[in-house]
């Protein structure tokens, strides 16, 4: 039994189906669910689709299991339709949520304080001019993805502009995860880890970006014992080890060549896992 808490399109669990598992593919995006279950039907009774968010997966999935598996962030389906608007190279609704509840993008610039904004975007896409970004959305309460771009454009002086990505890329990372609350369900669901696997079973998590490989590297770490060293300077230091888990990925595993250049959204990918001991 094994819970794929970002079931997607599909690919993950069908390899795991077909490799024998018991899968429970969560997704909180119903178009996900429906299309992965078209894909899936084939595994019948083996495939068990559940719509929800995976920090919750602890409630929705009600027996222990051999593995935990998250590829996180978006998926290209979401990110290349225009109509789901997380994308800055189309024109859409500003909308950017994975699933079909909660508040938009349009909604949360609407709705916060334009230093809270401007925190959001400082804090989750590392955007330097997060401040003016900030007051010109606020200024313009952008309804599409495309007003959106134009307000930043607008923010940040074309001198400015970075040279390898679009003007719009911090902005546009650091929105998305703030309307989905990414970083409170990672939070959720490392927390869940430790008492949804069974003795021997295996967590995996994929992270796209920093933001997410901090935290899944801190909550890996103490489930190891390998927390940071909090003996003052001079003293002895006894080392016990009394860990639950043992972890299989000593440093992050990332893309080879050949799987990069196939697939460039894999570029930024990195894995770490670990097992709980029995
Ligand atoms: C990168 S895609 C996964 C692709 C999948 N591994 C595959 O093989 O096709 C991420 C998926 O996870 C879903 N997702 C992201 N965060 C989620 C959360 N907190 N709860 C449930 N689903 C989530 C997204 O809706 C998206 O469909």
């Amino acid at each position: 039994m094994i819970i794929d808490g970002t079931l997607g399109g599909g690919g993950h669990s069908e390899a795991l189906l077909a490799a024998g598992a018991t899968v429970y593919g969560i997704d909180r995006d119903p178009r996900a669910l429906e299309a992965a279950s078209a894909r899936l039907a084939r595994f019948g009774e083996r495939f068990h689709p559940v719509k929800g968010e995976f920090g919750a997966m602890a409630s929705l999935v009600p027996m222990k299991v051999q593995g935990v598996l998250l590829d996180l962030g978006v998926s290209s389906p979401q990110l290349d339709q225009p109509s789901r608007g997380f994308s800055f190279m189309h024109d859409g609704p500003l909308d950017m949520r994975m699933g079909d509840q909660g508040e938009t993008c349009a909604e949360l610039i609407a709705r916060l304080p334009e230093n809270e904004l401007a925190d959001v975007i400082y804090q989750y896409g590392d955007e330097r001019f997060s401040r003016h970004i900030a007051r010109e959305l606020k200024a313009r309460l952008p309804q599409t993805t495309f007003a959106a771009v134009d307000a930043v454009k607008r923010a940040v002086p074309r001198g400015k502009w970075p040279r390898d990505i679009n003007v719009a890329t911090r902005t546009f990372q650091a929105l998305r995860i703030a309307v989905n609350r990414e970083l409170e369900n990672l939070e959720a669901a490392l927390a869940a880890i430790p008492q949804v696997l069974a003795p021997g079973g295996r967590a995996a998590i994929i992270s796209f970006h920093s933001l997410e490989d901090r935290p899944v590297k801190k909550a890996f770490r103490a489930l190891c014992g390998e927390g940071p060293d909090q003996t003052p300077r001079g003293l002895p230091v006894i080392r016990e080890t009394k860990a639950d888990f043992v972890a299989l990925t000593k440093k992050a595993v990332v893309a080879g060549e050949a799987e990069a250049s196939n697939n460039p959204r894999a570029r930024s990918a990195k894995l770490r896992a670990v097992e709980k001991l029995s």
